[in-house]
């Protein structure tokens, strides 16, 4: 039957979103797959049940798209839709309830405070030390974040993470290799796939350098020590399974220089998909192609 492929949305990822579908949609009908665009902040999702789509590719990023509501009225419309469902998409895109389960589950974290002003953002910072991140606790793609190094910043870096969402929190910074893993299948079937270690220009793999310039390495197989790589695999496993995903999903994971323990930063439940996308590259590794990864997470697609 005919696949909708949701792309664009309202979030501060709207921009992401598109090119994630755009390549998303190219691949499926390139399979063979009656696939058609269709991007929620223009339409009825009601439409989808109109047009008698039976099943949909979820290629939002962000709130309203990545976080549960997309996924309930796809539950309410019956219609099957790839990836995490309501309550682990809820969970996944707020980075702190999704710190607090994995803690509960014994799964590292970095050490973080929820503030709700520039004086507790400051008040963290002497709490939690040097480098402290300040981020939106729902958002996605690096979008209002800070690496503040310094007391004087901190002020700033709350007010630019505060723009995008009134929940805002500090986190300790691990210093060492940044890697992510994605994870396809459901249940016992859960995989993860090969780890990929970013290695960004001075360190900072920030929106710029996740989607617009050629100048950020991407190692995969990820050169990390053979027992290193798997004991993260196993640990992002792990992770997604405590969150109950499902489908798909990719985690983020620094690992500290000093004393090379991983720490869980988040998951991602709606991972991107585009030229500069990660669960692609890991894909590729194991000899899937993007059009492969498409349809096999498509099959994929549950109520
Ligand atoms: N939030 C972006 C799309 C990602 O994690 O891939
Ligand atoms: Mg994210």
């Amino acid at each position: 039957g005919k696949v909708a492929v949701l792309m664009g949305g309202r979030s501060a990822e709207r921009e992401v979103s598109l090119m994630s579908g755009t390549g998303v949609l190219a691949a499926l009908q390139s399979k063979g797959v009656d696939a058609h665009g269709f991007d929620p902040a223009e339409r009825a999702m009601d439409d989808l049940r109109r047009e008698g789509f039976a099943r949909c590719f979820i290629a939002l990023h962000g709130r309203l798209g990545e976080d549960g509501t997309v996924q309930g009225a796809l539950e309410l419309l019956g219609i099957p839709y790839t990836g995490p469902g309501v309550m682990a998409s809820a969970v996944a895109m707020d980075k702190l309830m999704t710190k607090r389960i994995w803690l509960a589950e014994g799964l590292p974290t970095p050490v973080w405070r929820q503030v709700h002003s520039a004086a507790e953002a400051e008040a963290a910072f002497k709490a939690l030390g040097s480098p402290m991140i300040v981020k939106p606790v729902r958002e996605g793609s690096t979008l209002g974040l800070t690496k503040v190094t310094d007391a004087a910043q901190c002020a700033a870096a709350y007010a630019l993470a505060a723009k995008q969402d009134p929940h805002v929190m500090c986190e300790q910074f691990v210093a060492g290799d940044e890697v992510t893993c994605p994870v396809l299948g459901t249940g016992a079937q859960a995989r993860a796939l090969p780890v990929i270690r970013i290695v960004a220009p001075e360190g900072n793999y920030d929106y710029q350098n996740k989607y617009f310039t050629d100048d950020t390495q991407y190692l995969v197989p990820s050169g990390l020590p053979e027992a290193e790589e798997a004991a993260i695999q196993a640990l992002v496993l792990k992770a997604y399974l405590a969150l109950d995903c499902r489908g798909w999903a990719r985690a983020d994971v620094m690992i500290d220089a000093a004393t090379r323990k991983p720490y869980l930063l988040e998951i991602n439940t709606s991972p991107g998909m585009t030229g500069h996308s990660l669960v692609p590259m890991s894909a590729r590794a194991t000899g899937m192609s993007y059009e492969d990864l498409c349809v096999s997470v498509l099959a994929n697609a549950a109520l």
